[in-house]
């Protein structure tokens, strides 16, 4: 068994090869709130289960370089940077990403969990930004080299909901900094991200699933594992 490949295992052994999540690419995406890292967490632990190795990479990072750019992105958020230039940072970071960990890891076999892709440059500098779709696609195409995910769970809620999960951590309120006017257009501006998400599910039906995020943790996890059973035709 390759080193990185033990490290990167988390499960009890033996490895089993042969389940259907072996070497398989999934995304999850959403709106910020709509709990992905949570039912991550979920989904990790139904793998160590199963004895499925696996990886999990957060975006933008998940490498040093990707950590650089991350800062970039998220400390000058709304300081002047063109939105060209940002939608060509988060390639960047994926660009890195993609080469120096996702495909190595699906090539050894293991299953690859990342906590957004593509699908967040689509909805936010897309949809919500304004960058035309054709042009967030061929420049996707370009920095990964067409490594697009077998599958891509999109965790729908309301932006009202979103919110309120979120007020806790107060990103919403970062970003409004109280100011009516200003939280008025940071919701305008993530409910177009929403719906970003949602005409991708239409436009790539084959490889996106929508699952409704409101409700307990543990009954949106169930819906998670239902999709991905079904996708992948997992048998228990
Ligand atoms: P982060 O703190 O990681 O948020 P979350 O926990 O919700 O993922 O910040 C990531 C932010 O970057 C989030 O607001 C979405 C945004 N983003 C884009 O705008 N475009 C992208 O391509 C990606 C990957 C993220």
């Amino acid at each position: 068994m390759p080193t990185e490949r033990k490290s990167a295992q988390r499960a009890q052994e033996p490895i089993r090869t042969s389940h259907p999540l072996t070497g398989k690419f999934i995304v999850f995406d959403g709106v910020d709130g709509c709990g992905k890292s949570t039912q991550l967490d979920e989904f990790e632990k139904y793998l160590s289960a199963a004895g499925v190795a696996y990886r999990r990479f957060r975006e933008p990072g998940g490498t040093i370089i990707g950590e650089h750019i991350r800062n970039i992105l998220l400390t000058q958020r709304g300081e002047g940077m063109h939105i060209r230039t940002e939608m060509l940072l988060y390639m960047a970071s994926r660009a890195q990403l993609v080469y120096q960990e996702i495909r190595p890891a699906l090539a050894a076999g293991m299953a690859v969990l990342t906590d957004r892709y593509t699908s967040s440059t689509l909805a936010y500098q897309g949809a919500a930004g304004g960058v035309p779709i054709s042009d967030i696609l061929a420049t996707a195409t370009a920095a990964t080299e067409n490594l697009w995910p077998d599958l891509t769970i999109i965790l729908d809620v309301t932006i009202a909901e979103a919110r309120q999960r979120t007020s806790k951590k107060g990103r919403f309120q970062q970003i409004g900094l109280f100011e009516d006017r200003i939280e008025q257009r940071a919701a305008q501006f993530h409910e177009r991200v929403r719906e970003g998400f949602l005409a991708q599910c239409t436009q790539f039906p084959d490889t996106y699933r929508r699952v409704g995020a409101t409700g307990r943790k543990e009954v949106v996890s169930q819906r998670i594992m239902t999709v991905l059973k079904t996708y992948f035709n997992i048998k228990k």
